[in-house]
């Protein structure tokens, strides 16, 4: 996830931002980049890759006293919009090189702005979303940076924390903040501005948080604060008391749960750039770039390994089910060493959030082969399933520190249905009013997400009591058995337990016989049609004795007199559940990890990415 650090005080600034962004290189980056204003101007440094080749670059300018000033800004980039590369890093400038920008977050109507800004003569440099902010600055700016950020406001669409420095006000860096966190630390004659605690944690603990849409004029020695309509405001200090180690965390004892927590922003990140909303609400995939061709595929192919053959699995159903298409989910590590048959005309769509995962990679690179069709769904922008892919699609996660999977799947999940929904319009099955209406199911679900995670105690206290099971089933029909698929894998990984996961209707043929009374059993029911056949299926596991569980929807009542436990989510439609029905199963492992004492972040014997077979 990108970073921001700025300074103004009375010390040089370099080393600050520097150090400030050295304390916010946990968070996972590809670039940085600092703008320090000083006598000599404003002057930008920019390294693709780690801190230490910007920290290579400018040492020898800090100590000969080439790049001084006590004022700048800083920046650790995680690609969106354009590959890792100097140019794209921040700092960002406009046309004059007077205003620089860092940036957090995405400007979704940043195609467009560039499009005008260039009919009005504004040559860009990178590809990012940022560098559109500072030529729209640049535009309306008469004197006075607040004002013009407050016009530029007013046509940014997106989510972001930015901070701006002007060459001609060498007295202040301006603050602002949208949907993603944005902090001023006041310290005694300097005052810094962050995007995370741990940046400013070595100068002062007294801060400021700016509240989504609200500007700050950060000053050596004082900060002022305006509405987005310019109007003064007075605002609160507060003290932050959390240690180092804390901090990184964002207050979250483990990153797993950080990254549970932030799926709501994740979700809306990753659905709301993709749709146009004009007199009825569209699907618009620009990276795919969809044509009437796409109409003649005879087949989707999804390969992926773990929790992305999940959401391949999850993806396979929602192709059949809104684009009536014949679609295979297959594990990357069994599909490279068959012989499958392809066809010209498959579509494959390959899922990897970190895009380097050796099994995955290999599947791709066959499938290439064949001629078919490719579109990655990944995390990392620049990574090699990136570059070798036809077409790429992003999940706007963020980076995932913790080894298990949590915002990465909801975010491939998200991006499957998109497609698969956009998909089944094209093959003219879903009408416009339709589509429209399971735009806005999905527009709901990062608030629904954020209503199950505030009923997170519950689970906390249902772990409590069962974290010792030594048998953990999972069980569900249709995208309920491939939420059970993820959730057995998310209990094992990071707690150990023996979990598996079964397709309710397969009990009686095997898996039956494993009941008994040391077994717990979850069962996912969300697949209304199919809830008498649930109920069957955890009757038959109660009267073997296993204690049991349901996840269902909050408006029925279907499962009161069966179950022993119920954990509800809200509605949604029975096809898009699985992106709420996984929230309590990871809140599950999670704390089932905590009460066994494990280490949720760092499971024994398992990688982040399996770069190797
Ligand atoms: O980076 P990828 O999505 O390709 O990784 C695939 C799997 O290795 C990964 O999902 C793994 O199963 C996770 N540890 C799941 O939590």
């Amino acid at each position: 996830m990108c970073g921001i650090v700025g300074y103004i005080g009375a010390e040089e600034a370099a080393p600050v931002l520097l150090n400030g962004l050295k304390r916010l290189e946990y968070r996972g980056y590809d670039s940085a980049g600092i703008a320090v204003l000083g006598k000599t101007g404003l002057q930008v440094r920019k390294a693709k890759g780690i801190l230490k080749n910007l920290e290579d670059k400018i040492t020898p300018e800090i100590n000969s006293a080439l790049l001084t000033g006590a004022m700048g800004i800083g920046h650790t980039r995680w690609a969106t919009h354009g590959g890792p590369s100097d140019v794209n890093s921040h700092p960002q400038t406009d046309v004059s090189g007077k205003i620089a920008v860092v940036h957090n977050g995405i400007i979704e109507n940043y195609g467009k702005l560039k499009r005008q800004l260039e009919g009005r003569g504004a040559e860009f440099r990178s590809e990012t979303d940022t560098e559109v902010i500072a030529h729209l600055i640049d535009c309306y700016y008469k004197g006075d940076l607040v004002q013009a950020l407050i016009e530029a406001l007013k046509r940014m669409e997106g989510s972001y924390a930015l901070g701006i420095i002007h060459e001609d006000e060498p007295d202040r860096i301006i603050a602002v903040r949208k949907e993603s966190p944005l902090i001023i630390g006041v310290g005694k004659g300097e005052n810094l501005i962050a995007s995370d605690v741990p940046a400013i944690l070595e100068y002062t603990r007294e801060v400021y948080y700016l509240d989504d849409r609200e500007i700050a004029a950060v000053y050596r020695d004082r900060v002022e604060f305006y509405d987005a309509e310019g109007q003064g405001r007075e605002k609160e200090l507060a003290h932050v008391s959390w240690d180092a180690a804390a901090a990184e965390k964002g207050g979250y004892e483990h990153f797993m749960l950080k990254e549970i927590y932030e799926q709501p922003k994740a979700l809306t990140d990753t659905l709301r750039a993709r749709i146009k909303t004009y007199a009825v609400k569209s699907i618009n995939l620009e990276e795919i770039g969809f044509d009437e061709t796409w109409a003649e595929a005879r087949r989707v192919v999804i390969t992926a390994c773990g929790t992305a053959w999940h959401a391949g699995v999850i993806g396979k159903y929602a192709f059949e089910h809104f684009a009536r298409i014949p679609a295979d989910a297959e594990i990357a590590s069994e599909y490279r060493y068959r012989n499958p048959v392809f066809n010209p005309k498959d579509i494959f769509i390959i899922i990897s959030q970190s895009g380097e995962t050796a099994d995955t990679l290999a599947a791709m690179r066959m499938a290439r082969k064949s001629g078919a069709r490719i579109i990655a769904i990944s995390n990392a922008v620049g990574s090699t399933l990136a570059r070798e892919a036809d077409l790429v699609m992003y999940t706007w996660a963020g980076p995932e520190i913790a080894v298990a999977s949590t915002k990465a799947f909801t975010t491939q999940l998200m991006c499957v249905y998109l497609i698969a929904l956009q998909f089944g319009a094209l093959r003219g099955l879903i009408k416009a009013e339709e589509l429209a209406r399971y735009i806005h199911e999905l527009e709901q679900l990062g608030s629904h997400t954020k209503r199950i995670l505030a009923s997170r105690e519950a689970v906390q206290r249902f772990a409590a009591l069962q974290f010792n099971k030594t048998k953990v089933f999972f069980m569900g029909r249709l995208f309920d058995y491939a939420v059970s698929l993820e959730s057995a894998l998310k209990l094992k990984e990071v707690s150990y337990t023996h979990s598996e996961a079964f397709a309710a209707g397969e009990l009686k043929h095997g898996p039956i016989a494993l009941v008994d009374s040391a077994t717990l059993v979850i069962a996912i029911c969300t697949q209304t049609a199919l809830f008498d056949k649930m109920e069957s299926n955890i009757k038959e596991v109660k009267a073997r004795g296993a204690a049991t569980a349901v996840i269902t929807f909050e408006d029925t009542a279907y499962f009161d007199d069966t179950a022993d436990t119920i954990f509800r989510i809200p509605r949604t439609a029975d096809c898009l559940s699985p992106i709420l029905s996984i929230i309590p199963c990871q809140l599950y492992a999670y704390y089932c990890s905590v009460q066994r004492g494990l280490d949720p972040d760092k499971p024994r014997n398992l990688a982040k990415s399996v770069t190797v077979e």
